[in-house]
């Protein structure tokens, strides 16, 4: 690639970056830097891009006059930790959905380039940004912060809300005020990386931002590894936000002319509220490739974990597929405990990494599972865990070289397994290989797990490049995914990790949908899903019905899994006539409104973290079709239940309420039931959801059409 000399002598026009509503301007200045002159709502005019001051270099290098958070730092081949980043120029593309910028950058003395990329899409509102490095210094240079992107804020106060969580607690939602200094959200875990931060955040500017009002902009970065999202706050009220891959432990060494590119960071910005933020997320996740097949529809299923766990064999799963077909699913999906013969998987200790069936449980292999559920008319998906290996299996036997672990110290377990080293091309190449021999035997669905963080990193693959290990795993990691989509481009998967670890655009370019937690009880259950409905679309979070807690009644299940990507993992055998008859309605009526709940835009009416009530709606985008959720959660004796304003809705339209999900004999006694509205009247004045007895972990779902 040349290097064009740095020799502006006129600094260019401002660089405006602009969706249909939401810009970001950036301009040169005389000494060359570039810096960010504005991030907010769109200027009605454009010459008032003009002229505004240049107080933010925009892509900060470290090591010379750089005082605060670089977004990059290069210690160059001469031991020089010094770098300074000038202007070059400009290109410029457009295609119908979105505008892609390439800015280029490079140091006056050392061939060393920047070049920042951003897409601007239109309708959505959303800017996806990326950064490449690419040098011609004589030897390798070392990397030592490598943000994808960052960006700059001044307002009198910020406020940060975060998702944090562990196993069976994710998705917290939790709000802060900024003070100064820094504060980061990072992870260090390498694989199940986002057990206890999630790469995903709104920042709110001057006040809190409501759901429907304040100015908030939401972030994500697209990485399923470590990363770190870092908060800046200076001596001057300016905030930086920089947003990147972890460099901790992570040292990049590049050589000349090869092309270090970061993940994506992907954001969006709104002046109404953090909902209409989610929505811009929503849409561009769905229509712009944000998440697998967005716009496709997602397969209703049955899983067998929490009905069997390691217990099972083919009778039993013949028997189970039948009970999927007869509920209605799509799909029947076989969870872990199906392979191993030298050490059969019947429990966490043994067998994994060894993909064969295990013979004594399933003696005519998958291929029979794959017959079974043809016949009953339903498809056939299975879970792996392709990353992972137990030490006690055949796999570990003959490549103790494929793990990650210390030399000389002693094997640290967790679930008894160890991480698969992916920087090595040949566990590449098995990995695959095990995705390859599944679907190519007429398996319609993957569950893909990842039940463990990686600790005593060390790859033997790498040698002494070990502070590549954290980025070339996640690269090594897409490599195999990038291959599997190639020769299976629609095949549905879910990106699951020990529950919802691996919540991130980074995944969600491969997957369907990702599993949210194994915490499957109802009431948790709303408040893990409103965390993750922040950032992601329902059709990727898949909530099933399940028996987590039984003293919850199955309407309440079912009525807050229909909310995501509904999907089952119960015993269907011992459900009542009344309960079947119930899941079986439920699951037409889902099948039926899916268009609406998965493609529809989000309004979250009532916060569970304001109050013992949650509702939320998703409304077609041309509002003729709308469906509402509403949950009692700790609801006190004679607590008064307040109406529920139905956003999103035409006020020049008449909707009729219908309550659905009932149980069988059940009539609806919500004063709101069989009545039509004015969509003035209903987003004004609102309806009850709820029981005039208004009892805790109770539930209804409406049907709002207009007429
Ligand atoms: C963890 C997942 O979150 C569960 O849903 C289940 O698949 C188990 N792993 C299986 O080991």
């Amino acid at each position: 690639m040349p290097f064009t000399a740095v020799a502006q002598t006129q600094p260019p026009a401002p660089i405006v970056i602009e969706t249909a509503h939401l810009s970001l301007a950036l301009a040169v200045g005389q000494n060359h830097k570039l810096y960010q002159t504005y991030l907010g709502p769109k200027l009605a005019a454009a010459a008032d891009y003009q002229g505004l001051p240049q107080r933010h270099e925009a892509y900060p290098p470290a090591g010379t006059d750089n005082l605060f958070e670089p977004a990059l730092r290069v210690v160059h081949a001469d031991g020089n930790p010094g770098l300074a980043l000038a202007y070059v120029g400009t290109e410029t593309t457009k295609t119908d959905d979105a505008a892609t910028t390439i800015i280029r950058l490079r140091d006056p003395l050392y061939p060393v380039e920047v070049r920042l990329h951003f897409v601007a899409y239109q309708r959505e509102d959303v800017i996806k940004t990326w950064t490449e490095i690419v040098h011609h210094e004589k030897k390798p240079v070392v990397l030592t912060n490598y943000a994808s992107a960052m960006l700059h804020f001044e307002a009198s106060k910020y406020y940060l809300t975060q998702l944090h969580g562990d196993w069976a607690e994710e998705g917290k939602e939790v709000e802060s005020q900024l003070t100064s200094g820094t504060k980061v959200l990072d992870t260090k875990l390498g694989t199940r990386a986002a057990m206890y931060q999630t790469a995903s955040f709104f920042l709110a500017t001057d006040r809190p931002a409501t759901e429907t009002t304040g100015n908030v902009l939401a972030g994500s970065l697209a990485w399923t590894g470590n990363f770190r999202l870092a908060f800046e706050l200076d001596n001057e009220q300016a905030l930086r936000v920089s947003a990147g891959i972890n460099p901790y432990s992570s040292q990049y060494t590049l050589p000349a002319g090869q092309v270090f590119t970061t993940p994506e960071f992907i954001f969006t910005y709104s002046t109404q509220g953090k909902g209409q933020a989610s929505r811009n997320l929503h849409r561009w996740a769905r229509q712009q490739g944000g998440e697998l097949d967005g716009t496709l529809p997602r397969l209703t299923l049955l899983n067998n974990w929490e009905a069997t766990y390691f217990d099972f064999n083919e009778p039993k799963l013949d028997a189970l597929m039948g009970d999927a077909a007869k509920l209605g699913a799509d799909l029947f999906l076989l969870d872990d405990g199906w392979f191993g013969n030298k050490y059969p998987r019947k429990d966490d200790h043994q067998g994994l990494g060894d993909w064969q069936p295990t013979t004594s449980k399933l003696p005519n292999g998958v291929g029979h599972l794959v017959q079974t559920a043809t016949k009953e008319g339903i498809k056939f998906g299975i879970w792996i865990e392709p990353e992972m290996v137990n030490p006690k299996s055949e796999l570990y036997e003959k490549h103790p070289d494929w793990v990650l672990k210390l030399p000389g110290r002693p094997e640290d377990y967790y679930r008894n397994q160890l991480v698969l080293d992916l920087t090595n091309p040949k566990v590449q190449d098995f990995v695959y290989g095990i995705v390859d021999a599944q679907l190519s035997q007429g398996v319609a669905y993957l569950k893909w797990d990842c039940n463990r963080m990686i600790t005593n990193g060390y790859s033997q693959y790498l040698g002494k490049d070990q502070s590549h290990l954290y980025v070339d795993y996640v690269r090594g990691l897409y490599r195999v995914l990038d291959r599997v989509r190639q020769k299976y481009p629609h095949v549905p998967m879910m990106l699951c990790s020990g529950g919802g670890a691996r919540a991130d655009y980074g995944g969600l370019k491969y997957f369907t949908e990702f599993w949210a937690s194994d915490n499957t009880d109802a009431l948790e259950r709303v408040y893990i899903q409103w965390g993750f409905l922040n950032f992601f679309p329902s059709n990727a979070i898949a909530s099933h019905v399940t028996n987590w807690n039984p003293q919850q009644t199955l309407k309440f299940r079912t009525d807050v899994a229909m909310s995501g990507k509904l999907g089952y993992d119960i015993e269907v055998s011992k459900m009542t006539p009344a309960e079947l008859q119930f899941s079986q309605q439920a699951v037409k009526d889902y099948k039926r409104l899916s268009p609406v709940i998965w493609q529809g835009d989000l309004y979250k009416l009532r916060s569970p973290y304001e109050g013992n009530q949650a509702a939320l709606l998703y409304v077609a985008e041309n509002q003729a079709e709308a469906v509402v959720f509403g949950y009692n959660l700790r609801t006190r004796f004679h607590e008064t239940v307040l109406p529920v304003k139905l956003l999103g809705l035409d006020p020049a339209r008449r909707y009729r309420l219908t309550e659905i999900n009932l149980m069988p004999g059940q009539k609806s006694n919500l004063p709101a039931n069989g009545q039509t509205y004015s969509g003035d009247y209903l987003q004004k004045v609102g309806v009850v959801l709820s029981d005039p007895e208004a009892k805790a972990l109770t539930s209804h779902v409406l049907e709002v059409t207009a007429e």
